[in-house]
C-alpha cells in the first residue's frame, strides 16, 4: 500500500496553538482571541506585539514600559553594520537575513530557548529588525545610517532612520496598521519554517532567519512588490482586463489573489483596500487604485466561485509605492510586521517540542550495482 502523501500539507494541522485563529471559509483572523478588525483600527503595533508575546492587551502602564523597552534595544551593535555594508549590494531581504544572523553572535542568551529568554530576544529582534533594513537601504545608497529616535514610535521610527526625516503622522499611521495586519498568521510557510528550525532545538535568531528565507518568495511575501509591478506594467484601467487574460491564459497567476486558507476575502484586505483608495487621491494619483479595483471587481470576479479574493498583499504593494518605498523593500516590511508572530510560534515550539521531522516516499530506483570511479569510462 502506497502511502497517503499530502502534498504541501495541505489542510494538515501541525499542533495546536494559541497565537492566531484563522477561519478560512467565514474570512475570520483573531490574534490571542481578538479579532483583526479590533486590532487594526483601534490598537497600535506595540500593543499587538504585548498581546502576542504574553497572550493579553497591555495596560497603560505595561504599555509604556514596554514600548520604553523596544525604544532602548533599537541600536545595532557597530559590527552588525559593518556587516550590512559588507552586503551592500545584496536584495534587502536578504540583507535583513544576514543581519538577523549576525546579531545572533552579539545576544547574550542566543542559546537560553526558555519562554522568559525567547520573548526577550523577540524583543530585541523585533526592535532592531527596522534598523536593519533602514540601515542597509542607507548603506547602499552610499549613505550613513540614521540613528534610532527613541522620540518615535515604532513605525515613525523606522521611516525616519530609512529616508533621514520626520514623517507625517498619516503615513506613520498607516504603516502601523500595515505591521499590525502582517504581524501573525498561524502555520504559514515562513512561520513553520521557523518551528522547524525551533523544533531542533536550535534558537529564535536561527529561526527568524529561516524565516525571512521562507518569506522572500513570490507566493508568500513576494506577492505585494509583484502586484504593483502589474500594476505599473497595466499603466491604465482600460488595459487591465487584456493584461491579466494572457496571464491566466497561459496559466500565470495574479499575484496578490488567492491564499491557501482563506476561501472568501482576506480580511487583512478591507483595511489596506480603503487606504490605498484614500492616499491615491491624497498624492493626486489615483490611478493605481483604480487599475486594482478594476482587476478585482471586473477580471477576477469568476474566480471567486473557485474561493479566490483578494489577500493582504493586493493593496500593499500601492501603498507602499505611494509612500515612496522602493519595490525590493516591500517584503522586508512585511518581514519586520512577522518577526513578533515567528517569535510566538517559536516560544510555542520551545515550550511542547515535538521534532518536526515528516518522510518523504522514495519512487527512484533500487538496489543499483555501484561502479568504482575508475570503471565508469
Ligand atoms: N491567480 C489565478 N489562479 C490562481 C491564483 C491566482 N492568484 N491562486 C490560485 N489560483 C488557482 C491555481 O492556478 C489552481 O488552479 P487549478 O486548480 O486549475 O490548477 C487553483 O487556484 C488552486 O491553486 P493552488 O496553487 O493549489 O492553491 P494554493 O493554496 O496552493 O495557493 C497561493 C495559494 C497563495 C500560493 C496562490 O493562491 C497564489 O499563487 N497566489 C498568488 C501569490 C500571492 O498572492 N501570494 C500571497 C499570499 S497572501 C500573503 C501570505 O500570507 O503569504
Amino acid at each position: 500500500m502506497p502511502p497517503e502523501i499530502i502534498k504541501g500539507l495541505k489542510d494538515v494541522y501541525l499542533d495546536t496553538t494559541t497565537s492566531s485563529f484563522i477561519d478560512g471559509q467565514e474570512g475570520k483572523l483573531l490574534y490571542r482571541g481578538y479579532n483583526i478588525h479590533d486590532l487594526a483600527e483601534k490598537s497600535t503595533f506595540e500593543e499587538v506585539i504585548y498581546l502576542l508575546f504574553y497572550g493579553n492587551l497591555p495596560t497603560k502602564q505595561e504599555l509604556q514600559e514596554f514600548d520604553d523597552l523596544l525604544r532602548a534595544n533599537r541600536r545595532l551593535p557597530d559590527e552588525v553594520i559593518q556587516v550590512l555594508d559588507l552586503v551592500k549590494a545584496s536584495h534587502p531581504m536578504d540583507a535583513l537575513r544576514t543581519g538577523v544572523s549576525a546579531l545572533a553572535a552579539f545576544d547574550p542568551e542566543v542559546t537560553d530557548n526558555s519562554t522568559e529568554a525567547t520573548i526577550r530576544k523577540g524583543i530585541r529582534l523585533s526592535a532592531m529588525g527596522p534598523t536593519i533594513v533602514a540601515a542597509h537601504h542607507r548603506l547602499r545608497q552610499g549613505l550613513e545610517p540614521v540613528a534610532p529616535n527613541p522620540d518615535l514610535n515604532h513605525a515613525g521610527n523606522f521611516l525616519y532612520m530609512l529616508f533621514n526625516e520626520m514623517p507625517e503622522q498619516e503615513t506613520i499611521d498607516l504603516l502601523d496598521v500595515d505591521f499590525i495586519l502582517h504581524a501573525e498568521h498561524g502555520a504559514n510557510a515562513s512561520a513553520f519554517g521557523a518551528r522547524v528550525a525551533a523544533s531542533t532545538l536550535s534558537d529564535l535568531h536561527s529561526a527568524v532567519t529561516t524565516g525571512i528565507g521562507v518569506l522572500k518568495g513570490p507566493w508568500h511575501g513576494g506577492a505585494a512588490e509583484e502586484v504593483m509591478k502589474m500594476a505599473l506594467d497595466i499603466g491604465q484601467p482600460e488595459n487591465a482586463a487584456e493584461y491579466c487574460r494572457n496571464i491566466l491564459d497561459n496559466g500565470g497567476r495574479i499575484m496578490g489573489f488567492g491564499h491557501r486558507v482563506y476561501k472568501a476575502e482576506d480580511p487583512r484586505a478591507r483595511h489596506l483596500r480603503e487606504r490605498s483608495r484614500a492616499l491615491g487621491e491624497k498624492k493626486g494619483q489615483p490611478n493605481w487604485f483604480k487599475i486594482l479595483t478594476y482587476v478585482e471587481d471586473e477580471v477576477m470576479v469568476p474566480y471567486r466561485s473557485r474561493g479566490i479574493f483578494v489577500n493582504v498583499d493586493f493593496f500593499a504593494g500601492s501603498i507602499y509605492y505611494l509612500l515612496e518605498i522602493p519595490d525590493d523593500l516591500f517584503i522586508s516590511i512585511f518581514a519586520l510586521g512577522r518577526i513578533p508572530g515567528w517569535t510566538l510560534q517559536c516560544v510555542e515550539q520551545f515550550e511542547d517540542n515535538m521534532l518536526i521531522r515528516p518522510l518523504l516516499e522514495y519512487v527512484g530506483e533500487m538496489d543499483k550495482e555501484f561502479v568504482p570511479l575508475e570503471e565508469r569510462g
